[in-house]
């Protein structure tokens, strides 16, 4: 027993050691529920509910973490849907965001669309004039839903048309407010239009489609097009006054395109407070989950794939992007720094050993390529964050830890290292309390059981 004992320890040394380092700094935070830190919290804010981001977090969470802090400028180099950087907006800041997914930035567009400057009457009037559209018998087939092979058969044939009248009516908007709102309305309703539901990693699909599935489960009844429209055009409409009033002047700035290209752009010490929540390093593919969405806005498959190779590597589909940020960096020393950090990181290193050691029992293999490829891409982006932030600023991440065949990965306090070697200061590791007897301790200990939710907090000296 002791000897398998010291074994275990053995194969875990580095981590436990990490570990050790952090301890002092990890703590039980009550006030953090999975509500705050997740979609949940938005359920009911206006705009932010219209576009079911399952990945985000809630302004509540981003308005708590921002409020002891006397920020005047503000980033999220992951902002999805725009929590963040709306939020902090609202708090009187400069903000801004980085998003890679086009679904995200039309949804804070249509946000900030329908609090300034948006004709309510006007908006009132088109919204039924598409519904009205949607009855009639004509639609033109270049304005049909392209399929790629992963969309095929998700919906109706009478949705299908339905969606070819409504792209056709939105297209011959001139107003580009009114075309954001309602080109948003339409792609905010077309997981409940069609046979999937977003389940995980991949989308779920009912046998009604006709493909082939193995699990029999059945949504309730789909509603038309026209009806779902209808409901979402009427939260808009309801939540005008309340957003007129929340974000009127509100202007975050928002960036389409990837943090690995874009934070290079940012000035030294130019933002005052970071609130983010990169990808989690759980091969959870964004691509798939909103293909439907990605498609209806002009994506094809090729452009798909793409995508999904210029986001964070998470998946076990992303290949290693060392050559590109070379490309992109040259032999800048930020660089070479977070490769440095990431190839001499003791606990990432000795995952990945026990994890190629065991790799002809591993489910896939590219797992191992995925924790390698996420920490040099997340080294890279921690070592921007520490040249942007000014000194006295504040950085908060969310993120999960994960585990891999039994491995462990404490990405809390890779990270925490990664932000130490860069000039940031861990302040505090704050976990979400997932039930009785497990105190923080025994959480990092016996991470078998228990995976760490967490809210890091890194500090920059001075200021
Ligand atoms: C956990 S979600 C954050 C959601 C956000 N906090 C919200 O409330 O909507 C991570 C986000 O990172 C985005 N992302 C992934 N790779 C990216 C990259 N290279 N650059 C910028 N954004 C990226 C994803 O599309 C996703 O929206």
């Amino acid at each position: 027993m002791t000897s398998t004992m010291n074994q275990v320890d053995a194969v875990q040394r580095a981590r436990n050691s990490l570990y050790d380092r952090f301890a002092s700094r990890i703590s039980v935070k009550e006030s953090l529920s999975r509500k705050l830190v997740s979609y949940q919290g938005n359920k009911e804010a206006p705009g932010l509910r219209w576009m079911k981001y399952k990945e985000g977090f809630s302004a509540s969470l981003v308005q708590s973490l921002l409020s002891q802090h006397q920020a005047k400028t503000f980033l999220d180099p992951f902002s999805g849907t725009g929590t963040a950087p709306l939020t902090a907006s609202c708090m009187g800041m400069d903000s801004a965001g980085i998003e890679i997914m086009p679904v995200g930035n039309l949804s804070a567009r249509a946000i900030v669309a329908a609090a300034n400057g948006l004709n309510y009457t006007n908006f009132h009037y088109t919204s039924q004039e598409l519904i009205a559209s949607l009855a009639s018998k004509e639609f033109e087939t270049d304005q049909l839903f392209q399929h790629i092979p992963i969309t095929e058969r998700a919906f109706p044939e009478q949705t299908e048309q339905d969606l070819a009248k409504a792209r056709k009516f939105v297209d011959d908007v001139c107003d580009p407010s009114l075309k954001t709102l309602l080109t948003l309305a339409c792609v905010s309703v077309l997981e409940e239009v069609s046979y999937t539901r977003k389940d995980g990693q991949f989308l779920r699909w009912d046998p009604r489609s006709g493909r082939k599935v193995s699990k029999r489960w059945q949504k309730a009844e789909l509603p038309t097009l026209a009806q779902a429209l209808q409901r979402r055009l009427g939260e808009i409409m309801n939540d005008m006054p309340e957003l007129q009033r929340k974000y009127r002047n509100a202007a975050p700035t928002l960036v389409d395109g990837s943090s690995l290209t874009e934070l290079r752009n940012l000035p030294d010490e130019s933002f005052d407070a970071v609130v983010t929540s990169p990808p989690y390093a759980n091969r959870y593919d964004y691509t798939r989950t909103y293909a439907l969405e990605l498609v209806y806005l002009g994506y094809d498959a090729n452009r798909l794939k793409e995508l999904r190779q210029d986001l964070l590597s998470a998946t076990v589909e992303n290949k290693s992007k060392r050559e590109l940020l070379l490309r992109e960096y040259g032999r800048a020393p930020i660089l070479q720094h977070a490769f440095q950090m990431t190839d001499n990181q003791s606990a990432l290193q000795e995952a990945l050993c026990v994890l190629k050691q065991e790799a002809h029992n591993l489910s896939n293999r590219n797992v191992i390529s995925l924790v390698a490829n996420y920490f040099t891409e997340m080294a890279l982006v921690v070592s921007e964050l520490a040249r942007i932030v000014s000194p006295g600023g504040s950085v908060f991440m969310i993120n999960d830890n994960v585990r891999y065949h039994g491995q462990e990965i404490p990405v809390d306090l890779i990270l925490s290292d990664f932000a130490e070697q860069s000039g940031l200061q861990c302040e505090a590791i704050w976990t979400l309390n997932r039930g009785k007897g497990n105190s923080s301790q025994q959480m990092g200990r016996f991470g078998r059981q228990e995976l760490r939710k967490c809210v890091y907090f890194w500090r920059k000296c001075g200021g």
